[in-house]
Parts: structure tokens; sequence; C-alpha cells
């Protein structure tokens, strides 16, 4: 039996140790045979007989368990060990993808204004009548609502045609100061060169009590932020209409292509239009029902800022997901 076990304790694998195990314990085993003899065995040699052959079927059996218990560790970690995966090497296929201009520039919005402490505000895309135009001094029937080609839905919501509704549910909601920015998708029914069914402005809103805020906060923190994000240009702020800011003005800057000359991007007026703002009108703050209250509000679109910054000469190109192209902007 001494053979058999040391055989035993040399299998090298799972296979080889079930082929030992046939060989003694199995039908035509070695072990097997044996007990078959005892029928020949003399009556008073059986028990001994008996004992003797049990004892080897145990310490079989247990080298058998034993070695098989050995054996399966070794099998897994044999397999861990071919099938690690190794997830630091690396791949030259690989490609890495490189934030969007709109969202690169969004971002660089955001930060600069969350720096001068203003909140991040959120309103949905689904809005009403009330908040993108009532409240903000566009009256059912009011000629200005024509300035937006709006995408009305059937149950009488609509698609924001700006970000102006959440200055009227940030004041609903909040009490002055305010001072907030609200960066987000909004639509209107236009597609040509220069305008997508589907586009991204920044609001701002600042409130405080009466006489607090003036054009000249305004025009400070605009020039300031102008300066920030296309360096030294000119500013010029051009009297204008929005129905929900008495004084309004458009916002320009120098042509950060020609610095002013005249060139195509610029129509050779060397002037970028490139915001609304004013002074909050006090028909608004009734709305919301604010008493006393003073302040300003700004809106930009963030593709026309993406497109100068990132020197990207048809705004349509933004919305094509080319990798050709947004792979430049890594
Ligand atoms: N909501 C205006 C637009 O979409 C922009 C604006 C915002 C103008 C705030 C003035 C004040 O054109």
């Amino acid at each position: 039996m001494k053979e058999w076990l040391e055989k035993i304790d040399n299998a090298q694998s799972l296979e080889a140790l079930e082929t030992l195990r046939v060989e003694t314990l199995g039908k035509k085993g070695v072990l097997t045979l044996e007990f078959a003899k005892m029928k020949d065995v003399p009556n008073e040699e059986k028990k001994a007989f008996a004992q003797n052959l049990n004892q080897q079927k145990a310490a079989v059996t247990e080298a058998i368990e034993s070695k098989k218990v050995t054996l399966e560790a070794l099998e897994l970690n044999r397999k861990l060990e071919a099938e690690k995966i190794d997830v630091t090497m690396f791949n030259a296929e690989h490609t890495c993808g490189a934030v969007h201009p709109v969202m690169d520039t969004m971002d660089r919005i955001i930060n600069y204004f969350q720096n001068l402490n203003f909140s991040v505000e959120e309103g949905p895309l689904v809005e009403d009548d009330f908040h993108n135009f009532e409240a903000l001094n566009l009256p059912k029937y009011h000629p200005a609502r024509d300035m937006q080609d709006t995408f009305y839905n059937k149950d009488f919501t609509l698609l924001r045609t700006h970000t102006s509704p959440v200055q009227i549910r940030t004041m609903l909601s909040q009490s002055t100061p305010i001072r907030m920015i609200a960066p987000g998708t909004v639509f209107r029914r236009d597609y040509d060169i220069t305008h997508t069914p589907m586009f991204h402005q920044i609001e701002a809103l600042v409130v405080d009590d009466a006489d607090k805020i003036s054009f000249a906060n305004l025009k400070h923190v605009l020039v300031e932020f102008l300066h920030h994000m296309f360096g030294e240009v000119d500013v010029r702020f051009r009297p204008s209409f929005f129905p929900f800011t008495e004084p309004s003005a458009e916002v320009d800057i120098s042509c950060v292509f020609c610095g002013g000359d005249g060139c195509r991007v610029c129509s050779h007026t060397g002037w970028i239009e490139i915001l609304g703002c004013g002074i909050v009108d006090q028909n608004v703050f009734d709305a919301v029902g604010y008493e006393n209250k003073s302040g300003y509000a700004f809106g930009l679109g963030i593709e026309r800022v993406a497109m100068l910054t990132h020197n990207i000469g048809d705004l349509r190109s933004l919305f094509e997901s080319d990798l050709r192209l947004l792979g430049q902007f890594k």
C-alpha cells in the first residue's frame, strides 16, 4: 500500500488523482479486489484480515482527500494567474476624449461667477407661460413675444426660450440678497448658419434692497468678466430693449479676430455682439411680490462665446459630433 500512498502524494493533477482513486478504490481497484478475497480467508483470520484492509482503505481515502484539497488550491491559483487582466497596461489603441467646447466654455463661465460668490440655479426645460413670459413682463399677445420663436406643447407648456424663467423661480423661492447664475439649454424654432433649435445660455441675476444695485455695478461686473474671457478687448454698451429690464443694453466686444479693423467674422463692423443685460424691470419684481428692491440681470449665449474662444467658424459644427473637430480641443 505504501507505493500507492506515494503515488497519491506525487499526483500532479486532479485528473491523475482521480485515476489513482479508480485504481485503488474503484470497482476493479486493488483494494476492492483484496476485499473480494475475504471469502477464501479461514474464519479465524477473517477479523484480522478485514481490520487490516479497512485500515488501508481509510489511509488511502484520507490521502486522496487531502491531496485533492492541495491540488484544487493550486488549480485555482493557476487560473487566477492565467486570467489576470492588467488594467494599468498601456493600450496603444486607447483614445482619450475631450471636453466639448460648449461645456468647456460653460464651465469657465460658471467657475468665474462661483468665485464671485454667485450661486448656480437650475430650472425645468419644459416651462409654463407664467415663468417663461408672463412674469418677465411679457403679457399674452404682447408683440415682444415674437422675438422668441417658441416651441409650444399641446398642454400649454412650452420649451423654455431663454434661461430668464430661472430668475423668476429663484426670486419666488429665495429672499434677497440674490446673486445667481443659471446655465442651461434653451430652445427656439430657428435653424440657419447662426441659429440652432437648441442652444445654451447663462443667465445672471443680482437683487438687493432698493438703490443698492445700479447700472454701474452691472457695467463693472460685465467688463471684468469679458476681459477675463477674451483678454483686453474694448467693451461697448448699446441701448436696447428687453421686456424684463429697463433700461436695457446689448453689449459688444471689439472683434477678437481683426482687433476692430473689420473682417468677415464681425461683418466689417469691428464689433461682436455678446450679451443682453439691464436693470430689472419693476413689473418683474411686482410679479414675484418683491417690494423696494433693485437688481440687474444679463444673459448670454454660450455657443457664441465658445466659437470666439475656440476659433470655430460654423455654429452648426458644434452639434455635429465630428470627432475630427472635437479632437482638436484636448
Ligand atoms: N433672455 C434674454 C435673451 O434670451 C437675454 C437677457 C437676459 C437680457 C437678462 C437681459 C437680461 O435674449
